[in-house]
């Protein structure tokens, strides 16, 4: 058993969590980068970090279909409730909760969230996802700027750290860079970038500085590509 990451493009994760299968924010359709069509993913959880249409947009089709559990923030779980999806959880920045086969503790992200349709998100976030069964820590940091918070998420031991590079909408390499000084993860992936123009960003490049400047092993992947946490 061990946690699998499939990268699908921005900021979407197909995880394979000890057996089980898990969503970070499905976004496929319309998805330029999109390794995969949204009818074709399983799920028994689906995690979203905040209500825009590039973290969300396929939550409630897949959601339907598998009949999974969407943890997000309370006012997207209304929302998501009010458009037929049965099981959600809502939760807010400083929760912890534990379900059936992860810890999640949900963190905050200094961003913006409305729905597409312009329906009020709540506050965006991140949160870190803790396998019970391997024991591995996930801090997906969803769509945020750097923030010196960020040391406390450290404290928890980070496996895995999934930030986004892209800057111009979250924050860039750079100040990814110092993101990593803080959270201080193993591993390290990037995400919400070269999907389009405004996010273009060389993830090579990206790699040689987190591996020249900071202690954690950076993992780029192509959309569709996969790494193992053991
Ligand atoms: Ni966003
Ligand atoms: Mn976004």
């Amino acid at each position: 058993m061990g946690v699998t990451v499939k990268w699908l493009g921005h900021s979407t994760f197909a995880l394979d969590v000890d057996g089980h299968p898990v969503l970070f924010d499905p976004y496929l359709t319309n998805n330029p980068l999109a390794a995969a069509a949204a009818d074709e993913l399983d799920a028994e959880m689906i995690c979203v970090s905040h209500a825009h249409g590039d973290h969300t947009g396929d939550v409630i089709s897949i959601a339907k279909r598998t009949n999974a559990l969407v943890i997000c923030n309370f006012e997207m779980a209304n929302y998501f409730e009010a458009k037929g999806v049965k099981h959600t959880h809502g939760m807010n920045p400083g929760g912890k909760h534990s379900f059936e086969f992860a810890t999640l503790k949900w963190t905050i992200a200094h961003h913006s969230s409305s729905f597409p349709d312009g329906t009020y998100g709540g506050q965006p976030n991140g949160f870190v996802f803790m396998a019970h069964e391997s024991g591995k820590n996930i801090y997906f940091a969803g769509d945020t700027s750097l923030f010196l918070d960020m040391q406390l998420i450290g404290k928890m031991g980070i496996d895995l750290a999934m930030l986004p590079i892209g800057d111009n909408f979250t924050m860039g390499p750079e100040d990814s860079l110092e993101a990593i000084g803080y959270v201080r993860p193993k591993y390290v992936m990037p995400m919400h970038y070269n999907t389009w123009e405004p996010i273009a960003q060389d993830g090579g490049a990206w790699a040689n500085q987190v591996s020249n400047e900071t202690s954690a092993t950076p993992i780029v992947l192509d959309p569709g590509g996969t790494f193992t946490l053991e």
